[in-house]
């Protein structure tokens, strides 16, 4: 492949495994297209939405809250600009899905019916399933306008396409309004009606004895199916002394989940467990849904506008190969990260296709079996950790490709770790490989030299 890789996460000897691509989409899925046509199952696409905005991604580094330019989502020429843009990207794109794969394309009111339009030529509008409109927001502070405060997912995918049912959880209220009785062992249950459209007989209800239905109705069981409803206690009487079935909460289960999604909540500030800062970073819960309902377990989950690497983390845990690829290195950076913070399982790789900035060297030592990162070439010692992302040690270079054993992360309190831990097994002649990216995706690999016996 003509790309750079960076790195390559995972045990010795292990495959390339997974792949995050820093490039542009057009050209990376070009490029996988000898390997991967045909094999993706799932193809999860947010790309910029034609806002007009420039988007940010906000991170802690040093103590200070920074921002760094994300991505920028400006067409000039309008929306017969974007789908001009957009046109050979999806194209790419869709050329890699598996013939019974499922394409699910996230936008919003903007630009929703060009897309749409585009991917009926592309797809073919047979493989339309659903124009899904997930709110990701409650108010809208456009008041005297109808605010738009849903945005929308558009769902193609082949007859053939296996889909797993999804279920979403009752609505609270709802529950309290009509599960409103409850058994003396506490069992919530709904009363409903025990009789259908139609004139029958009457039927016997032991102790109360023989109950005609009402004018025009039948009881909707027949004798025997009475007697065991009866007997498990299944049957509600009215003050009127009507009687009713009884539907118990427990045995209700989810509500299918149609084409609009109210249930799942937009990313905010406190959802610090997955809040990366990353301005359109999308939830979750709900890559957790399209991935979970379109892809199988072993099955392989690309996305080409991967962000902050929402749908890869997803993907990963719920034990699907992946693919991602973003053009912006603060993406790509924010993605790597949290796949390392998550304690990825599965082996990947990160690779770049096209020219990085530079990046001072970094002057890295081996000191008692650690190694020091003391700073880049020629910045002054103030300043040299805030362009640093991340750094990484490999400690017994195998080869080209660079392995790291261990990353310098930054933690919840955004400091950079300059001091590795101790080299593992015997240090003895040891020359570590060190790799510093940089904030705006340079990379510099320097080797510390120094002693390795503690
Ligand atoms: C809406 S964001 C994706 C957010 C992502 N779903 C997440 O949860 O973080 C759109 C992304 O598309 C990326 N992008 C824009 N043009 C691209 C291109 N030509 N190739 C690859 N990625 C691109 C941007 O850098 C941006 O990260």
């Amino acid at each position: 492949m003509p790309w750079e890789l960076l790195d390559r996460n995972g045990p010795d000897g292990c495959p390339r495994g997974n792949l995050l691509v820093e490039g542009d989409n057009l050209d990376v899925a070009r490029l996988l297209h000898p390997e991967h046509a045909g094999k993706v199952d799932l193809l999860y696409l947010d790309p910029p939405f034609a806002s007009g905005q420039d988007y940010l991604v906000a991170t802690l580094r040093e103590g200070r809250r920074r921002l760094q330019h994300a991505y920028r989502d400006r067409f000039p020429g309008g929306l017969a600009r974007y789908r001009e843009w957009m046109a050979p990207r999806l194209e790419a794109a869709c050329g890699l899905l598996a013939p019974d794969g499922a394409l699910y394309l996230h936008c919003d009111t903007r630009a929703c019916h060009v897309l749409r339009c585009l991917l009926d030529e592309i797809l073919g509008e047979r493989r339309f399933r659903a124009q899904i409109a997930w709110r990701r927001t409650t108010s809208h502070p456009d008041a005297g306008f109808y605010g738009a405060v849903h945005d929308v997912i558009l769902f193609y995918a082949d007859r053939s396409h296996s889909m797993r049912p999804v279920r979403s959880e009752r609505d609270p209220e709802l529950v309290r309004r009509y599960y409103r009785y409850r058994d003396p062992d506490g069992r919530r249950f709904m009363s409903d009606n025990l009789t259908g459209a139609g004139p029958g007989p009457a039927r016997s209800f032991g102790q109360r004895g023989l109950l005609e239905p009402p004018h025009g109705r039948h009881w909707l069981h027949d004798q025997e199916g009475l007697d065991r409803l009866l007997a498990e206690g299944r049957v509600f009487w009215t003050r009127n002394g009507v009687p009713r079935l009884k539907k118990y909460l427990d045995e209700a289960g989810g509500i299918p989940v149609g084409d609009l999604w109210l249930d799942i909540q937009p990313l905010r500030s406190w959802h610090r467990r997955e809040a990366t800062g990353y301005a359109t970073q999308k939830p979750e819960a709900l890559l957790e849904r399209i991935v979970g309902a379109s892809s199988k377990p072993g099955g392989l989950v690309a996305d080409f506008f991967c962000g902050s690497g929402t749908t890869l983390v997803v993907a990963e845990r719920l034990g699907r190969r992946w693919l991602g690829c973003d053009v912006g290195s603060a993406a790509v950076q924010a993605a790597r990260r949290r796949l390392l913070h998550g304690g990825v399982r599965s082996p990947f790789s990160v690779c770049r296709l096209g020219q990085a900035p530079g990046l001072p060297a970094p002057r890295a030592r081996l000191q008692e079996g650690r190694v020091h990162l003391d700073g880049l070439e020629g910045v002054p010692e103030a300043s040299w950790r805030e362009l640093v992302d991340c750094w990484a040690v490999e400690w017994a270079p195998r080869g080209e490709d660079f392995r790291p054993d261990w990353w310098a992360l930054r933690g919840e309190s955004g400091l950079l770790p300059v001091l590795s831990v101790p080299a593992p097994g015997p240090p003895e002649g040891l020359c570590p490989r060190v790799r510093v990216y940089g904030i705006e995706g340079g990379v510099a690999t320097v080797r510390a030299l120094g002693t390795g016996t503690p």
